[in-house]
């Protein structure tokens, strides 16, 4: 038996692309907020006030205990920061994860910026991660297997000399943020199951500087390398296409 992922109907992914535009709406607020000085816990209001605005609500707050609507990670942490009186400061690597519930559908999706300053090699790990991002993205065609995709994020990030996280994962979304199948960052080509048009997939490369484990905080949540190496974290939601996939929560960024 494999695993079952939803198909969605025509209907469907149109309040999955409503979601998805809320989404990366909130993020982009978000986002423009980012600066030397500014705590993360502005960020987290900024997001609030927008997904007001989107007459929307977050899909983190209250996930499993998580107290915020928005992640923010810094530098060495890859993954679910929770927002607080940290300041970003220049140079800093910002990775910002959004999720919505619009009308019972669910979005996702995250951006990594460096802040303030011209940090060749701080800029080549995020653009590293973008594309393995569009690299992944590319195969979200009906007929290619989720081991096609999950491998050309590792080769796009292992060709660049970075390596893939591998303790978390992307993940089907709908319904639930969280939906079959898991989509690890890492695969063989030509295994897994086969992609159908209409599955939505959150694809989220994590993508570190060295090739150091992760580790947990106390705080349950926050997910940091154990070397102390910078990492990025990019996400879309995504519909597989007959022909292309279709990208549910552009920001417009490329
Ligand atoms: N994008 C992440 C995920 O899909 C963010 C989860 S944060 C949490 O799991 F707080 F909701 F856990
Ligand atoms: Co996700």
């Amino acid at each position: 038996m494999g695993v079952s992922i939803p198909i969605k109907t025509d209907a469907e992914l149109d309040q999955m692309r409503a979601s998805g535009r809320a989404a990366a709406r909130v993020l982009a607020a978000v986002l423009a907020r980012v600066a030397p000085g500014v705590t993360t816990e502005e960020l987290e209001e900024a997001a609030r006030e927008a997904l007001e605005r989107e007459g929307a609500q977050s899909a983190f707050l209250g996930y499993r205990g998580y107290p915020a609507r928005i992640c923010v990670s810094i530098n060495d942490e890859v993954v679910h920061g929770i927002p607080g009186p940290r300041r970003i400061e220049a140079g800093d690597v910002v990775s910002v994860d959004c999720g919505v519930i619009l009308n019972g559908w669910y979005g996702d999706v995250a951006r990594t910026v460096v802040v303030g300053s011209v940090e060749p090699d701080a800029w080549r790990l995020v653009s590293v991660a973008e594309a393995a991002l569009a690299a992944a993205t590319a195969q979200a065609v009906e007929g290619r297997r989720l081991g096609d995709l999950c491998a050309v994020i590792q080769q796009t990030v292992e060709a660049a000399g970075f390596s893939v996280v591998r303790d978390f994962v992307g993940h089907g979304i709908g319904r639930a943020l969280h939906e079959e199948p898991q989509i690890p960052n890492f695969g063989k080509p030509g295994t897994g199951p086969v992609l159908r048009a209409g599955m939505t997939l959150a694809i989220e490369p994590m993508v570190n500087e060295r090739g150091s484990p992760v580790q947990v905080d106390p705080d349950g949540w926050t997910v940091r390398t154990c070397d102390g190496g910078r990492a990025a974290h990019v996400e879309n939601t995504v519909a597989v296409g007959r022909t292309a996939a279709e990208v549910l929560t552009d920001l417009g960024d490329g």
